[in-house]
């Protein structure tokens, strides 16, 4: 069976935007693959969090792995920290990527060319550790949304001159799996951005722990456009477009139906009727993610999922420590 591996870093609550590009296709490849799926909390400190907060954004997101329908027994579960070899293998990584790479990474020149301040040595060198967390596992897909696709191909490039250098057994070279519908959710109030935990004005995001009343509200106020006509066309319509890869990718419905079905439609009637199915998501996602916290199982489930992980990360690291010349013990 081909391993999956990927993970969801909470820097606040999970979005619309992570469950359509990420967590619900994880549920959807679970049967199918070997899974791995973790919550990335040391990628959440490369920017500074309340800790407090921070703590309850972690539990929930586990809780919602849980809600959206990820299996414990078919998913391996687990917190990165909980999972030493991530950092180590991640220093490692660092030693192996080139500062021209990291300075091609589209997400951290984005963040210095809007001049923010403060920006930190491990946001710049955070794609090093990603590209540890899916090579330790030899995984041969990552599933993603779009904007993590660069960060999979430097994966790539890194375990490829790593392999030539110290050995082609050293690590499996992963491929980025991108879905075609809902890869970009974008922003509701401007389509132009993406949909993001960390937007300014909330009412562009949906998070999935929002009132679904309110969820819907959000929907019916999304931007559109002054054409009236509803098409799938996001150079210009790209408001329009984002509400149906949403109902899309939440219903299953093929996009030319949605538009087929909706062509006489005004956009107040449409927008309903996206907002009734991402009301109906998050409803039914919420019961669920009551229903875990409330039933206390969540440490017990990240105690066995680390577990798990730890028997092939601390193999792999063992392997890649004697590869590069750094373990002189006799294997064990
Ligand atoms: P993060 O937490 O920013 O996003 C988690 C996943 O959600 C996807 N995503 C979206 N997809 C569609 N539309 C959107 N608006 C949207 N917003 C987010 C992301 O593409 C991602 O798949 N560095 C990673 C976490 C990570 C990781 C890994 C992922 C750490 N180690 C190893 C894969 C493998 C991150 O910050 O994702």
């Amino acid at each position: 069976m081909k391993r999956m591996l990927s993970a969801i870093k909470p820097t606040g609550q999970l979005t619309l935007g992570n469950y359509i590009g990420a967590l619900k296709n994880f549920v959807s490849y679970q049967d199918d693959y070997e899974m791995i799926c973790f919550i990335a909390n040391l990628h959440c400190i490369t920017v500074y969090q309340k800790p407090e907060e921070l703590k309850k954004n972690l539990k929930d997101a586990v809780a919602l792995y849980l809600a959206a329908g990820l299996e414990p027994d078919k998913t391996t579960i687990f917190l990165q920290t909980d999972v030493l070899e991530h950092a180590q293998l991640g220093y490692i990584m660092a030693c192996n990527t080139y500062l021209g790479e990291l300075n091609r990474m589209t997400q951290f020149k984005d963040k210095q060319a809007k001049g923010e301040t403060g920006l930190t040595a491990g946001l710049y060198t955070y794609p090093c550790l990603m590209a540890a967390d899916i090579l330790l596992y030899d995984a041969d897909y990552v599933p993603v949304g779009e904007d993590q696709k660069q960060h999979v191909e430097l994966t790539r490039d890194v375990a490829i001159r790593f392999n030539h250098k110290y050995g082609d057994d050293s690590f499996v070279v992963p491929e980025p799996l991108v879905t075609k519908v809902g890869k970009r959710i974008m922003s509701l109030d401007d389509p132009s951005r993406k949909m993001s935990k960390s937007e300014h004005n909330d009412k562009g995001c949906i998070y999935l722990l929002d009132d679904p009343k309110l969820a819907a509200k959000k929907i019916k106020s999304a931007v559109t456009d002054s054409l009236g006509k509803i098409n799938y066309d996001p150079i210009n319509q790209p408001g329009i477009t984002n509400l149906i890869e949403i109902e899309s990718a939440l219903t299953g419905e093929d996009i030319d139906s949605i538009v087929a079905r909706n062509k006489d439609k005004g956009y107040g009637e449409f927008k309903t009727e996206v907002a009734e199915v991402v009301e109906k998501t998050l409803s039914d996602i919420q019961a669920r993610y009551k229903e875990i916290i409330d039933s206390g199982k969540i440490d017990e489930i990240l105690e066995e999922g680390a577990m798990k992980a730890r028997k092939i990360a601390s193999k792999k690291l063992k392997k890649i420590e004697r590869k590069v010349g750094i373990e002189i013990k006799k294997r064990k």
